[in-house]
C-alpha cells in the first residue's frame, strides 16, 4: 500500500457541505476519509454516499456499543451502505464482535450475489487516545496497565472475526509483533512534530505512526483546520514517504 492511501482524514464536520468542500480540496491526494457521529448526525447515510460518490473510501467512525442482536442488525444496514470499514467497541464483548463480523459475512456474501459487491472491514476500539493509564483506571475502572487492556481486547476483537482495531500508535508496534502483518491497526491521535495535542492523552507523528506498524492513521484538525488542508495534507504524506 502507498503511504498516502494510509492517511483517513477525519471529516468532523456539522454539515455536509463543509464536509464536501473539505473532500473537494483534498481530492486527489487523499481517498480515505472518516465520518464520524457528528456528520452522521446531521446527514445520516447521505454523507457517506456523497463520499462514495465523489469516488471515496469510507471509514463510519460511529463506535457501536449495543447488545449482540442490535449491533448485527445495524452492521448489516452499514454494510448495505457501502461503507469501507466501521467499527464496534471491543469492550461490548466477544457475542457482540461476532454478531457484527457475521451480519457483514452475510450482507457481503448477498451483495455479491446481486453483483454489488462489499469489501467492508469492522474494526474495534480498544482504548480511546483521549484516556491515559490514570483515567482508565480511577475513572473507567480497569485495573490493568494500558497496554495489556489494548492487547487483550485486539485479541479479542480478531478472535471473534473482525479485521482489527482502532488505537494509539504508541501501542501499534507491540500489537504489530504480537498479532502479525494480517491485523489492521487504525490509529488516531496523530500529530505532526510540534502540533499541540488538543484533547488526545497519547499522540504520535505520522512517520513514527507508520514505523510502529500502524495501517492507517487518522488525522482531523492538523489538516481540517489547517489554513491550506491539501498542503498539510501533502506535508503528512511526505512525512510517510520520507520513512
Ligand atoms: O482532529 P483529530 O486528528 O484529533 O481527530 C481524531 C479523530 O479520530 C476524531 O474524529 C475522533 O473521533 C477519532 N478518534 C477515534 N478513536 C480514538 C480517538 C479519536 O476514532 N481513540
Amino acid at each position: 500500500m502507498q503511504p498516502k492511501d494510509r492517511l483517513i482524514v477525519a471529516l468532523d464536520f456539522p454539515d455536509l457541505k463543509s464536509a464536501m468542500s473539505m473532500v473537494e480540496s483534498l481530492t486527489p491526494e487523499v481517498s480515505f476519509f472518516k465520518v464520524g457521529l457528528e456528520l452522521f448526525t446531521a446527514e445520516g447515510a447521505a454523507a457517506v454516499k456523497a463520499i462514495k460518490a465523489a469516488g471515496g473510501r469510507v471509514f463510519l467512525d460511529l463506535k457501536l456499543h449495543d447488545i449482540p442482536n442490535t449491533v448485527a442488525r445495524t452492521a448489516a444496514v452499514l454494510a448495505g451502505l457501502g461503507v469501507d470499514m466501521f467499527n464496534v467497541h471491543a469492550a461490548g464483548g466477544r457475542a457482540m464482535m461476532k454478531a457484527a463480523a457475521e451480519a457483514v459475512a452475510k450482507a457481503t456474501a448477498e451483495a455479491r450475489e446481486a453483483a454489488a459487491g462489499s469489501g467492508c472491514q469492522v474494526i474495534a476500539v480498544t482504548v480511546l487516545t483521549s484516556l491515559d493509564d490514570a483515567a482508565l483506571r480511577d475513572e473507567v475502572g480497569l485495573a490493568r496497565p494500558l497496554p495489556e487492556v489494548v492487547a487483550g481486547w485486539c485479541g479479542l476483537a480478531l478472535q471473534s472475526g473482525l479485521q482489527g482495531v482502532v488505537a494509539s500508535a504508541q501501542e501499534a508496534a507491540m500489537l504489530r509483533a504480537r498479532f502479525g502483518p494480517a491485523a489492521v491497526l487504525v490509529t488516531p491521535g496523530i500529530r505532526p512534530a510540534g502540533e499541540g495535542m488538543q484533547d488526545h492523552s497519547r499522540v504520535v507523528t505520522p512517520a513514527k505512526a507508520l514505523k510502529n506498524g500502524s495501517t492507517y492513521i487518522v488525522v482531523g484538525r492538523p489538516i481540517t483546520a489547517a489554513g491550506q488542508p491539501r498542503e498539510a495534507a501533502r506535508r503528512i504524506i511526505a512525512e510517510m514517504e520520507g520513512i
